[in-house]
């Protein structure tokens, strides 16, 4: 017939061999084609309405390591038993042990069922048998031999008393349950057409070697036709994980918008951390609850004198910015205390004290720590993407417009800005996105322009637009996540099924 491949044909001619109807593991033994062929060839003949497949599942049984040791050598109470008629049908357990060779570990076991299948007792360290000649096998040991000879076997096969033998076994663990789908074929009547019309068994080539060519015995081969629509095997290359494929994008878009990275440590001072972005030293983010203080060593160094008093005096009664400040006496001891860093702003502004000069675009992408319960949209260890751009008359408008330029290129449609409070910015906001699918808004960023009480100790007179938020958040809503821990837990299904981004 036009347009059967050969291991179809092979295995229409096994199965009409076999009267029409057979296991593919009987069409396979026929055939001498692999298990695997006569599947693949069993798609294509049942869509072309050739075959026609059943399909049965069976529970099927198979012995474990004990029950393949015990079929060969017998169960252990049988064993004792024979021994111990070799012994006269009495002798210290030990002695009787020793005579059937069984060790210390299944001793117990011997005992336990020669007491309950009544053919012997135990008194002390004595064992008596009840009998006097061998008993006959029990079912349970039918059964186990049939297993062994069979290697498997069906449960639906078993007699009524060796299902109940399969019980015994099933709780002494020494079988172990499968079920298996059997396939039968089939020829359809259209089948049976096909290959009383005589099928011919012509090997065909299905790779066009250079010898072919050159020997011109390409013109008369029959060449395979390949299915070209047919779904190929699954591969799963290596790649990089979709979280740090996002780390880049983020990188690639603030590079193309003309930003430079820069980078910091993890662990920083409190005075990077809060002091220097005008957080009071009783600020609730200060706290251990939100906070990972080091414990060894505790206290870093601060930065120059002047600068450090600065912060201090723009703390307790805001210096020269016209600011009241905090109010309270500033503790430089309470500054030194080393932290996990909480945000990358610690970076930021430890940038802008070093470098005044305007223009500046500055971005990074780094870790964060805190102190959090994790749970579906918290991590205690996260990224956060940051970037400041300090120019002489930059407003709130150019921080919006960067913003959705930055969210724009990362894929994001519906971006809103709403009002929100951080004690270094002002006024202050935060960017959020709509996410289609879990149809809420989700925290992008915070947002601001920092406060005189942050720019006058660095002495920056610009104004520096900043922003920061969570990286794990955009990647939840580009990877269609509900839990952002899916992000860490390196489940191999999900790494194989998240594509590669652009
Ligand atoms: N550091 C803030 C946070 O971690 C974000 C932020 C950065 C807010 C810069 C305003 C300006 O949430």
């Amino acid at each position: 017939m036009a347009g059967l491949r050969l291991h179809e044909r092979k295995t229409l001619m096994a199965l009409q061999g076999l009267g029409g109807k057979a296991s593919v593991e009987d069409i396979a033994e026929k055939s001498g084609l692999a298990h695997a062929a006569v599947m693949r060839a069993t798609l294509t003949l049942s869509t072309r309405n050739l075959v026609r497949v059943h399909e049965r599942k069976w529970n099927v049984v198979t012995l474990n390591e004990e029950g393949g040791s015990y079929a060969q050598h017998g169960l252990p109470e049988r064993r004792l038993l024979r021994a111990l008629l070799g012994l006269g049908g009495e002798a210290d357990v030990d002695e009787a042990a020793r005579e059937a060779g069984l060790d210390a570990g299944l001793m117990p076991i011997a005992l336990g069922w020669l007491k309950r299948k009544n053919w012997g007792v135990i008194k002390g360290e004595k064992c008596t048998l009840n009998v006097n000649t061998e008993p006959p096998l029990g079912d349970d040991e039918k059964l186990l031999a049939k297993i062994f000879e069979g290697r498997s076997i069906i449960v639906d096969d078993l007699s009524r008393e060796l299902k109940e033998a399969l019980n015994i076994l099933k709780k002494r663990k020494l079988v172990d349950l499968e079920e298996k789908t059997y396939r039968e074929l089939e020829l359809t009547e259209e089948g049976w057409k096909t290959v009383k019309k005589g099928l011919e068994i012509l090997e065909e080539v299905t790779q066009l070697t250079p010898e072919l060519i050159i020997s011109g015995r390409w013109k008369s081969v029959k060449l395979t036709r390949f299915d070209v629509a047919a779904p190929g095997p699954a591969v799963y290359p290596g790649k990089v994980h979709p979280l740090q494929q996002i780390i880049k994008r983020a990188r690639e878009i603030f590079l193309e918008m003309g930003f430079t990275e820069i980078r910091g440590p993890l662990v920083e001072t409190a005075f990077w951390n809060f002091d220097a972005l005008f957080q009071p030293q009783d600020h609730p983010a200060r706290e251990m609850m939100d906070t990972f203080y080091l414990a060894n060593p505790q206290a870093g160094r601060l930065p120059s004198k002047r600068f450090v008093e600065a912060v201090a005096k723009t703390h307790e009664d805001g210096w020269v910015t016209g600011s009241k400040g905090w109010r309270y006496k500033w503790n430089p001891e309470e500054a030194k205390r080393l932290v996990l860093r909480t945000h990358t702003t610690a970076e930021t502004i430890k940038y802008l004290a070093a470098h005044k000069k305007p223009p500046i675009k500055v971005f990074s992408v780094d870790r964060v720590y805190r102190n959090e319960q994790v749970t579906y949209k918290h991590l205690a260890e996260f990224h956060q993407i940051e970037g400041i751009v300090v120019d002489k008359r930059v407003t709130l408008r150019d921080l919006m417009g960067t913003l959705k330029t930055f969210y724009t290129k990362f894929g994001l449609e519906k971006i809103e800005f709403w009002p929100s409070y951080f004690p270094y910015t002002e006024p202050s906001a935060q960017a959020v996105a709509y996410h289609p699918r879990l149809k809420r808004w989700i925290e992008l960023c915070g947002m601001g322009i920092f406060r005189p009480e942050v720019l006058a100790p660095v002495r920056v007179k610009c104004p520096v637009l900043a922003w920061g938020g969570g990286l794990e958040r955009l990647a939840m809503i580009e990877l269609g996540l509900d839990d952002i821990r899916l992000l860490y837990a390196n489940n191999l299904g999900w790494l194989r099924r998240t594509p590669l981004c652009q």
